[in-house]
């Protein structure tokens, strides 16, 4: 194998910059990598630990990321609020980058309350006014005229806090949601042909889920549904290569999901945990077209 005669290293040849000519032997496992990648064709590679598995996966992905494809497209994955039913939320596939929409998310204008020396001008104001009417006025009279804007003014301030109270509830359970709680989120930018790795064990990473939300998941108080997605490596794998490492350690229904989202090339993503409120939560199907690798010790037969 070492054949080349040499007297120092220097005069030894590089090896190449690129992965895939660093892989030793090989041959029939990458020639069969590469096909399966450019017919858009699936793969699974057993064999022992070491013998270069993830090697020629990442070689095969360093490959493609280099090469222009000319079949790809950039795309964006965004999550938008389902106003009809709240735990449904909305996720599209944008071809390109998304560009928000300035118009739908201005800003309300906050009233400000009076600063301190407007509130004393105005007082200051009222008092030299109601002094100029009641400067004729007897002792007796001015004493009625204390003790009955007093009651009037008690009452009314009785009348203000009652209202500002109801309001304020009526306020935080009604339906009106801010204009931030309806912006659409970006979950994901695609920008060249992805090659994403995932463990077969890690089964939000692989599948996503939906966050919990410990204040109910509803505006005002609670995040939106659509602000809890977290999208699966198999929708980032989109239009790409998913490499799952370690299969041994799938669990059997994570073989299901993958089954079906290979079958319909898309799949929705709904809460995994049970306790969670992310549980109730559902999104439509989304894209998922990729080119499946998986990899793991040989002796994942006799399991
Ligand atoms: N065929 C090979 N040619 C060159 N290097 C290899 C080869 N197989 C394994 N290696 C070296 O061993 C390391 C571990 O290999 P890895 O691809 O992780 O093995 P596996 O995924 O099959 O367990 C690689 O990073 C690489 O440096
Ligand atoms: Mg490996």
């Amino acid at each position: 194998m070492f054949s080349v005669k040499f007297k120092t290293t220097e005069e030894l040849p590089e090896p190449s910059p690129r992965l895939i000519d660093q892989i030793i032997g090989q041959d029939e496992a990458l020639n069969i990598v590469l096909s399966a990648v450019s017919n858009k064709r699936h793969v699974i590679l057993l064999g022992d630990p070491g013998v270069g598995k993830s090697m020629i996966v990442k070689a095969v992905g360093e490959l493609i990321e280099k090469s222009p494809s000319s079949d790809f497209t950039p795309y964006t994955i965004i999550s938008k609020p389902n106003l009809k039913y709240p735990e449904k939320p909305i996720v599209e596939l944008i071809e390109g980058t998304y560009k928000e929409d300035v118009d739908d998310i201005k800003p309300k204008v906050i009233k400000q309350p009076p600063g301190l020396l407007t509130l004393i001008l105005i007082m200051v104001f009222f008092t030299l006014l109601t002094s100029y009417f009641m400067r004729g006025l007897s002792q007796a009279h001015l004493l009625a005229v204390i003790a009955t804007t007093a009651i009037v003014s008690f009452a009314l301030a009785f009348v203000l806090v009652f209202l500002a109270m109801f309001g304020a509830t009526r306020g935080a359970m009604s339906n009106t949601v801010s204009p931030l709680d309806l912006k659409p989120v970006v979950l994901y930018e695609c920008k060249k042909r992805p090659l994403v790795k995932a463990s077969a064990y890690n089964v939000t990473k692989l599948l996503g889920d939906v966050r919990h939300c410990p204040l109910g998941g509803k505006p005002p108080l609670g995040t939106p549904p659509h602000k809890r997605i977290i999208l699966g490596a198999i929708h980032e794998a989109h239009k790409g290569i998913l490499y799952v490492d370690e299969i041994k350690t799938m669990p059997p229904e994570v073989q299901d999901y993958i089954l079906t989202a290979l079958q319909d090339k898309c799949l929705p993503i709904s809460g995994r945990n049970p306790n969670s409120s992310g549980a109730t939560v559902e999104t439509n199907p989304i894209p998922c077209d990729f080119i499946l690798i998986m990899s793991g010790n040989m002796d994942v037969s006799s399991t």
